[in-house]
């Protein structure tokens, strides 16, 4: 073992369920993860749900069910969407298990006893329909940014930490330690906006909810869910508790990775609670940009496009984890749009990589069916491929410790390039036509089979299914595919047999996968969280969620006629149709052209969604929509009694 590695991701709120952007922090800590562990280290990665709050326990109260009930449901559906995007970690810890909660008591207890937390008064604008403090900065033209309402001056005890007592070890720390906070320009945000002005001690306890840690020695006190969260960096390991004895092996943390906006918390409150603590200090915290949809931080109105399950299922998981690797120069935002992802996985995966993989082992099965024989002619223009792929292990390792993953794979990808050039200088087609060049033939495909097995060695922990996928068909043994094997050209059997696989990546129809996104966003979206039942309610088989009739209630089925349909021009899956609906026409752009032409719709009557807000797709505007029936791979539009008149109401 070269020693050990501790890699965090944030834990998670399971209020809402996760978009893409989430999986950026996971997908990132999870390819640091296994590279690691290729590379012979013993790494512990943790990641977990930070289920407490007063967020919870409202949204908890409108589903009608206990904090523990609702976060549960979510928890799950966060763990399968990882097992789904291959996030291999060591340990999902959850805020609300007792060995937490009992370590965040002692935790608190100790800081308390150690005269680092002290009893105050928290004193703010006051929300009492909301049960909230709210600062000067956070009021809504002073009233509450929640309900609207005016709000009260008021004063509550509290405890509070002495983060004041901090300013100058933190900056010192940073000092110290010019690696401790990156990118460097987070470090200038810290020390510009919190560190100069001073630390002001934090309020660390609350009782205007109860969803939370309780103070043990002054019930009616919950403690500050940030200094809950924080904790499960070290509870996780069996700091406080009994459940696990990981902590003297592993820490302090080598690397906490996380999105910008909560940088504040990992690198002053953190370390100063450490400190409080006299525990050791993490090595690193990586605050990563944002992956941003439309220009915007994501968000989950985005629905179904931006769901990575949905984009896990139509592409494959290691594609979109190329994608998310790849895309964003690490540390700065990034754009995430279906365009870009596709166009990565057109060109990238499909062209480069997959075409180099499948016609070198085509190659190589056609004109050595019984395997490559072990003469070797190399001549001067395999110097230039065999370098370049000796000096790619370095160049990869240099840029993953530091974080620079992006890089990393690009250079792979620009190896990958330099291979499928090669096939165009060596032209291996023209070699087969003469007998007296099959040394030289049998070389080239050598060489062609040890550049992807090399390739494919380096891309194991970022594409962790597709890597042993080409391994098969190259017939890379695993002495072939360690990390250290990458570092030596000619590790490959001479005689490796060679089998021809699937692709790897099939090409996409960008056209026609735009607009089946079209389609797909206009419907609602899957992102919302599953919201779980009142447990007095049964859900019937095969229901996603209970609503209840006022729910219902809220949307608006109308009776309409179809005057006039036409297809929407450059996409065959749209049809525009103009109905009828009782107070005038409207235009409603609908998915079912596959299924249905314009004479099979104009003059009948069906179900219109009256109230949908007006979406454009394919730049077509589109008011309301039509209801139609999953019918295994087609879909049926509902038609109704042409005998009722043209927008009589649905109920
Ligand atoms: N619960 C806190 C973390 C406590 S850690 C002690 C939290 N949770 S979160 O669910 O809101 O966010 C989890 C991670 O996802 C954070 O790193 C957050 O910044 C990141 N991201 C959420 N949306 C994101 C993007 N659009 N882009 C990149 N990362 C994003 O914060």
């Amino acid at each position: 073992m070269k020693g050990k590695f501790y890699i965090t991701t944030p834990i998670y709120y399971p209020s809402d369920k996760l978009h893409i952007g989430h999986s950026y922090t996971t997908v990132v800590c999870d390819a640091v993860a296994r590279y690691k562990r290729m590379q012979g280290f013993d790494v512990f990665y943790l990641t977990g749900t930070d289920e407490h709050g007063q967020k919870i326990e409202s949204k908890a109260k409108e589903a009608g069910v206990s904090p523990k009930e609702y976060v549960d449901h979510i928890v799950e559906s966060i763990k399968e969407l990882w097992e789904l995007m291959g996030i291999s970690y060591d340990r999902f810890i959850r805020t609300t298990d007792d060995y937490h909660v009992a370590s965040v008591q002692k935790i608190f207890k100790a800081l308390y006893d150690k005269g680092e937390i002290y009893k105050g008064h928290y004193q703010g604008h006051y929300c009492k329909p909301c049960e909230s403090f709210w600062t000067d900065s956070q009021l809504a033209d002073g009233n509450c940014p929640d309900c609207g309402r005016p709000v009260e001056q008021a004063k509550e005890e509290a405890y509070f930490f002495r983060l004041s007592n901090y300013t100058d070890r933190i900056l010192q720390l940073y000092r110290d330690h010019p690696d401790f906070l990156q990118p460097q320009s987070r470090v200038n945000e810290m020390v510009n906006n919190f560190l100069k002005p001073g630390l002001e001690d934090l309020c660390v306890s609350r009782t205007s909810f109860s969803w939370g840690v309780p103070v043990t020695f002054d019930p009616g006190h919950v403690v500050y869910v940030w200094v809950d969260a924080l904790s499960n960096y070290i509870t996780a390991l069996g700091y406080g508790n009994d459940r696990f004895h990981d902590f003297d092996k592993y820490w302090p943390a080598d690397v906490h990775m996380m999105a910008k906006e909560i940088i504040r918390f990992h690198s002053i409150i953190w370390p100063a609670l450490l400190m409080a603590l006299d525990l050791p200090l993490p090595k690193k915290v990586y605050g990563h940009g944002w992956l941003l949809f439309d220009g915007d931080k994501m968000s989950k109105s985005k629905g179904n496009v931006v769901d990575p399950i949905v984009l896990c299922k139509r592409y494959g998981v290691d594609a979109l984890r190329y994608f998310l690797l790849r895309e964003v120069p690490f540390g700065q935002d990034g754009s995430f749009t279906n365009e870009a992802l596709i166009s990565r996985i057109n060109s990238d995966l499909a062209n480069d990589l997959g075409n180099l993989v499948s016609r070198s082992v085509a190659m190589a099965e056609k004109y050595f069916p019984k395997g490559l024989p072990a003469d070797r002619l190399l001549q001067p223009v395999d110097d230039s491929l065999i370098s370049m792929a000796t000096a790619l292990r370095p160049f990869v390792e240099e840029q993953c410790d530091n974080l620079q993953i992006p890089t990393a794979i690009g250079e792979i990808f620009k190896f990958i390039s330099r291979t499928n050039k090669y096939i165009d200088e060596t032209a291996p087609w023209v070699l087969a036509k003469n007998e007296a060049d099959r040394p030289r033939l049998a070389t080239v495909l050598y060489n062609l089979l040890e550049s992807i097995r090399i390739a494919a060695v380096l891309l194991t922990p970022f594409m962790p299914h597709t890597s042993p996928k080409i391994f098969a068909q190259i017939g890379a043994g695993e002495d072939a595919t360690t990390w250290e094997s990458a570092g030596t050209f000619g590790l490959l059997s001479p005689t490796a047999k060679v089998e021809k696989g699937e692709a790897l990546f099939p090409r996409i129809d960008v056209e026609k996968e735009l607009a089946e996104l079209e389609t797909l966003s206009a419907k609602p979206s899957k992102v919302e969280a599953p919201v779980p039942a009142k447990k007095e309610d049964k859900k019937p088989e095969g229901v996603a969620s209970l609503i209840d009739i006022g729910d219902f209630a809220k949307v608006e089925l109308r009776v309409a006629k179809v005057a006039a349909c036409e297809p929407v021009e450059k996409s065959d899956k749209l049809l525009k149709l103009q109905l009828e609906d009782g107070t005038g026409t409207r235009q409603v752009v609908s998915g079912i052209r596959q299924w249905y032409t314009p004479e099979d719709l104009i003059g009948k009557k069906l179900v219109l969604v009256a109230n949908l807000k007006p979406a454009k797709l394919r730049g077509v505007e589109s008011q309301g929509m039509i209801l139609a029936a999953d019918h295994g791979d087609t879909a049926r539009v509902i038609f109704v009694d042409s005998d009722l008149p043209t927008g009589s109401k649905i109920r």
